[in-house]
């Protein structure tokens, strides 16, 4: 069953949670992480609980908990659902306090859902999807995993309306990530994705990829790469926790490759499917 948390208990989605002057709806401030749980084992739990302080650490967020509060909070929500294929979010705020930009001296807000997976439609998985192009309009901090998604908002739904999965996003030039994912092209065999910088989020499915890269002895290679690379890859994929790996096969109008799914995002695929039904057992 889909459940809510909020700052010690649980609630119904739907219940009444939130108060008017809660930091995190008057200012974005606060950070979130998405995890997703595969037979009722999160995945890479570690890895996100670490990008969660990360990112805490870098917008001041005075938390007290440590990974291992955490760790039993998640997992605790977990079982409290009965789900066993989920997706859990995970949102810290600076707290309830009347609007003020400076912080406030109040305990911070913890809220979370934890919901079954909605599966990524397979013709897309099989076919593959096409993407659209959009400038990067965010902040410069776009490490964090900050509440504050408009620009990623409003290029997604520009791309929907195209009829695309994903907005590409372009920086001076240069691809930086999805607008809820990291961007990967191959060619000629080798995987390339752009360099960990404050300009892309450091994608927890991106570093699953780097291994399987590396246990498949793939060149994995961290560099940046501008649109019109892009397009004429052979492969482009992109990552994220919800949706694993998806391929795009077409990004405004070009066919990238033969347009069908490539053989590597197609193995980097099914390697991750395998890691996954390992941490089933
Ligand atoms: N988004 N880049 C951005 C901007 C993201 O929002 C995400 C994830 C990623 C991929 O990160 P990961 O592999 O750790 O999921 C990259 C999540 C899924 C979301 O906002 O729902």
């Amino acid at each position: 069953m889909e459940i809510g948390y909020i700052n010690g208990n649980y609630i119904g989605l739907n219940e009444k949670a939130v108060p008017i002057e809660e930091r995190g709806q008057q200012f974005g401030d606060g950070i979130y992480e998405v995890i997703r749980v595969y037979n009722g084992k999160a995945f890479m739990l570690q890895e996100h609980l670490e990008r969660l302080i990360k990112s805490g650490n870098a917008i001041k967020l005075p938390i007290k908990q440590k990974i291992e509060d955490f760790r039993s909070l998640i997992n605790e929500a977990i079982v409290q659902s009965g789900l066993t294929d989920s997706c859990v979010y995970l949102q810290i705020t600076r707290g309830i306090s009347a609007r003020n930009h400076l912080f406030p001296d109040v305990p911070i807000s913890i809220s979370m859902t934890v919901k079954p997976i909605i599966p990524l439609a397979k013709s897309i998985r099989e076919n593959g999807a096409s993407a659209i192009f959009h400038d990067d309009e965010r902040w410069a901090n776009c490490y964090i995993k900050s509440l504050n998604l408009l620009p990623n908002v409003l290029a997604r739904q520009t791309a929907y309306e195209q009829n695309c999965v994903e907005a590409i996003l372009v920086r001076d030039g240069m691809v930086t990530e999805g607008t809820s994912s990291n961007v990967f092209i191959v060619k000629q065999g080798k995987v390339y994705t752009a360099p960990l910088s404050r300009y892309i989020l450091a994608g927890i499915t991106r570093v699953a990829v780097k291994n399987i890269c590396e246990a498949e002895s793939i060149s994995f290679i961290e560099q940046s790469f501008s649109k019109e690379v892009l397009t004429k890859a052979d492969e482009v994929f992109i990552t994220n926790t919800t949706s694993e790996i998806v391929p795009i096969v077409e990004v405004e109008g070009h066919m990238i490759g033969t347009g069908r799914p490539g053989e590597v995002s197609r193995k980097l695929y099914n390697k991750l499917q395998q890691l996954v039904a390992d941490l089933k057992e």
